[in-house]
C-alpha cells in the first residue's frame, strides 16, 4: 500500500513536471504553427481595432479579412449637410482613453480644434441652468444651489476612472480576460462589480448624493449620452459622467476616419459582404488527430460565398435589430440574438434658424450663446438633447454662428421629431437629416450574465463590453482584450489570462 501511493505521487509530480515543461517549450520556441487566417465581422471601431491588434499580436503572415455590408465606421457615421460634414453618431473622445490617443498619434491624423462652448439644462418648459462665460460664477451658482455636491462628484468619477486606468497596464503586459465581469473585477474589484449591477441612481444615493441632484445635474447627463435616465447601471453612468469631464475631444475630419486608418494601417482586406452564418468544420489534420475551422457565408454584391477561417472575431451586437449572424453546428448551441434590447435614439440635424421661445427663454436670439442644451428627466420633454453641432473638420477662421443666423443642430430624441414639433423649435429651416439608431443597450440593472467573449474555442465576442458600457474607448479595450485572448489561447500561454490581483502584482512595474 504505502509503495503504491508513493509512486503513484512521483508519477504525478512527473506528470506535473512535463506538462509544464511542454507548456513552455511550446511558446518559447513557438512549435506551434501562427493561424493562417482570421475574420473579423464588422468594421466599426470594435473590429478596425481588432483587426489592428490581431496583426500586432499575430504577426505579418496571418491574412485578416474583414467583413463589412454598410459603410467603414459603423456607429461613427458623418453626413454632409450644405459644404461641410457633421458626426451624426458616436462623437466626443474623453481626454484619458489612451487608445484612441494612441491610434490618431500611431495614424498621424489630428484631433479636431476645439471652440468654446456654453451648457444649459431645460425641463420642457424653461432653462433652469445657464452656464456663464465665468468660471467662477459658474462655480458659486453651483454651490448656492447643491452645495458641495458637484465637486464630490467630479471626485466620486474620478476615483472610478482611477481605477478604470488599470486596464491600460494590464493589456500593456498583455493580460487578458474571458469574461466583462473578470475584466471589471481586475480594474476595480467588487466594487465596480456591484456599480454594474445597481443603478446609477442607487450608487450616487449610496455616496450620499441628494435625489435633487441627481434629477437635475446628472439625469440631464445621463440623457444626452446614452438617451436613458439614471437608472442605467452604475458603470456606465460613471462613464457618462465623465464624458461631462472638460477637454473631450474629437477626430479632426471625422471620428470614422480612425477606423479607416486602422483597417489600412492592419493591411487587412476588406470584403464588402456581410456575414450570414458561421458554422464549425471539423477537418482532419496531418497528424492524425483533427482540427476545427470556421466556414463564414457572406452575401456581398457578387452573391454569396465562403471561406474557411483559424479565428474568428465578431464585432458587432449579437442583438434583435443589430445583426442576423446564424450559428450553427455548435454545442452547446450559440443564439443568433443574446437577450436584452439596444435603445433607440434618432439623431436629427436641422440646418436652421432655432426658435429660443421654444426654449422659454425670453433673451433675444442674436444674444443666444448656449451651444449645448441638456434635458431633465420631465414629462415636457420631448427631446433628449439639442446642441449647436460645428463641421468635422473646422475651417480657419470658422465662427460658430448665434441662434440669430441659421446653423446646424443637432437633437436627440428617443422617437423620430414629427413635422409639428421641428417647426415649434425652428422658425425656419432647409434641411433636416435623420439618422436613427440602435445607439447603445437599453440599461436595466440588476444584471443577468453579460455575453461571453469566447462564443467557441476560436470564435470570439467583443461586443459584449457593451454590456458594461458602449463607448468607442471600450470597443478598442474590448478589441485588445479579445485579440490578446486569441494569441494566448492559440499558443496556450495561460498564465496570461484571467490572472488575480493584477493591481498589487504589477504594483511598480511600470
Ligand atoms: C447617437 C450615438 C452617440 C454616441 N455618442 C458617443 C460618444 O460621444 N462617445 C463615445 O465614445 N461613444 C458614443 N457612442 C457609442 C459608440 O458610437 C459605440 O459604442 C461604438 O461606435 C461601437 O463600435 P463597434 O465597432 O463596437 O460597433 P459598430 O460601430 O456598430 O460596428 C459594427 C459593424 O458591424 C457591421 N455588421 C453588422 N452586421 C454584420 C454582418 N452580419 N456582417 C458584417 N458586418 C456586419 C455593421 O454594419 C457595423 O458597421 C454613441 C453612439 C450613438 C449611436
Ligand atoms: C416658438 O416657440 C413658442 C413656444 O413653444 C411657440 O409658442 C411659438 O409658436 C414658436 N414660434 C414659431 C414661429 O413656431
Ligand atoms: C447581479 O445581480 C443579480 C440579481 O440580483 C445576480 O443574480 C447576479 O449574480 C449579480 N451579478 C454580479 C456580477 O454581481
Amino acid at each position: 500500500m504505502m509503495s503504491f501511493s508513493a509512486l503513484s505521487l512521483r508519477t504525478l509530480l512527473l506528470l506535473g513536471v512535463w506538462h509544464t515543461g511542454r507548456r513552455s517549450f511550446t511558446s518559447a520556441a513557438g512549435l506551434t504553427e501562427p493561424p493562417k487566417s482570421i475574420a473579423v465581422v464588422g468594421a466599426g471601431i470594435g473590429g478596425t481595432a481588432a483587426a489592428f491588434y490581431l496583426r500586432q499580436e499575430f504577426g505579418p503572415a496571418v491574412k485578416i479579412d474583414v467583413f463589412e455590408p454598410d459603410a467603414v465606421g459603423g456607429r461613427l457615421a458623418t453626413v454632409k449637410i450644405g459644404e461641410f460634414e457633421y458626426e451624426t453618431g458616436g462623437s466626443v473622445i474623453h481626454p484619458l482613453n489612451l487608445h484612441m490617443k494612441h491610434f490618431i498619434e500611431k495614424l498621424g491624423i489630428p484631433s479636431r480644434k476645439n471652440l468654446p462652448s456654453k451648457m444649459a439644462i431645460f425641463d420642457g418648459k424653461e432653462l433652469v441652468f445657464e452656464e456663464s462665460d465665468w468660471f467662477i460664477v459658474n462655480f458659486f451658482r453651483m454651490l448656492w444651489r447643491y452645495g458641495f455636491s458637484f465637486l464630490r462628484m467630479q471626485m466620486w468619477v474620478e476615483s472610478v476612472l482611477d481605477k478604470f486606468m488599470r486596464i491600460y497596464q494590464y493589456q500593456q503586459f498583455g493580460y487578458s480576460f474571458t469574461t466583462v465581469e473578470r475584466l471589471l473585477h481586475a480594474m476595480g474589484g467588487d466594487s465596480f462589480l456591484t456599480l454594474m449591477n445597481q443603478t446609477l441612481e442607487e450608487a450616487m444615493m449610496g455616496e450620499g448624493f441628494s435625489q435633487v441632484f441627481i434629477n437635475d445635474i446628472v439625469a440631464p447627463v445621463t440623457r444626452v449620452n446614452y438617451g436613458q435616465s439614471v437608472r442605467i447601471n452604475g458603470f456606465v453612468g460613471a462613464v457618462s459622467l465623465a464624458g461631462a469631464d472638460s477637454g473631450l475631444w474629437a477626430v479632426d475630419g471625422g471620428n470614422k476616419r480612425v477606423c479607416t486608418g486602422l483597417l489600412y494601417n492592419s493591411k487587412s482586406e476588406l470584403i464588402p459582404a456581410k456575414v450570414t452564418s458561421i458554422s464549425v468544420k471539423v477537418r482532419p489534420s496531418k497528424k492524425g488527430s483533427s482540427v476545427s475551422l470556421y466556414e463564414v457565408n457572406y452575401v456581398g454584391d457578387s452573391g454569396s460565398a465562403h471561406s474557411l477561417y483559424d479565428i474568428v472575431v465578431v464585432a458587432t451586437p449579437l442583438h434583435q435589430g443589430k445583426s442576423d449572424i446564424t450559428f450553427s453546428g455548435f454545442a452547446p448551441p450559440i443564439p443568433s440574438h443574446y437577450p436584452g434590447l439596444y435603445h433607440q435614439t434618432v439623431a436629427t440635424l436641422v440646418h436652421g434658424k432655432l426658435n429660443v421661445s421654444y426654449l422659454g427663454t425670453s433673451e433675444p436670439a442674436s444674444d443666444f450663446t448656449v451651444s449645448e442644451i441638456l434635458t431633465t428627466d420631465s414629462k415636457g420633454c420631448t427631446i433628449n438633447s439639442l446642441g449647436c453641432l460645428d463641421p468635422v473638420h473646422i475651417p480657419n477662421g470658422y465662427r460658430r454662428p448665434s441662434a440669430g443666423h441659421s446653423a446646424v443642430w443637432k437633437v436627440f430624441s428617443p422617437q423620430p421629431l414629427s413635422p409639428e414639433q421641428l417647426r415649434e423649435m425652428f422658425l425656419s429651416y432647409d434641411s433636416v437629416s435623420e439618422a436613427r439608431w440602435l445607439a447603445y443597450p437599453t440599461y436595466r440593472p440588476p444584471h443577468r450574465k453579460t455575453p461571453p467573449f469566447i462564443l467557441h474555442d476560436r470564435l470570439y465576442y467583443l461586443n459584449a463590453v457593451e454590456w458594461a458600457a458602449s463607448a468607442m474607448e471600450m470597443s478598442a479595450i474590448a478589441a485588445r482584450n479579445v485579440a490578446l485572448l486569441a494569441h494566448h489561447r492559440w499558443h496556450q500561454q495561460v498564465t496570461k489570462i484571467d490572472q488575480e490581483d493584477l493591481h498589487t502584482r504589477l504594483r511598480g512595474e511600470l
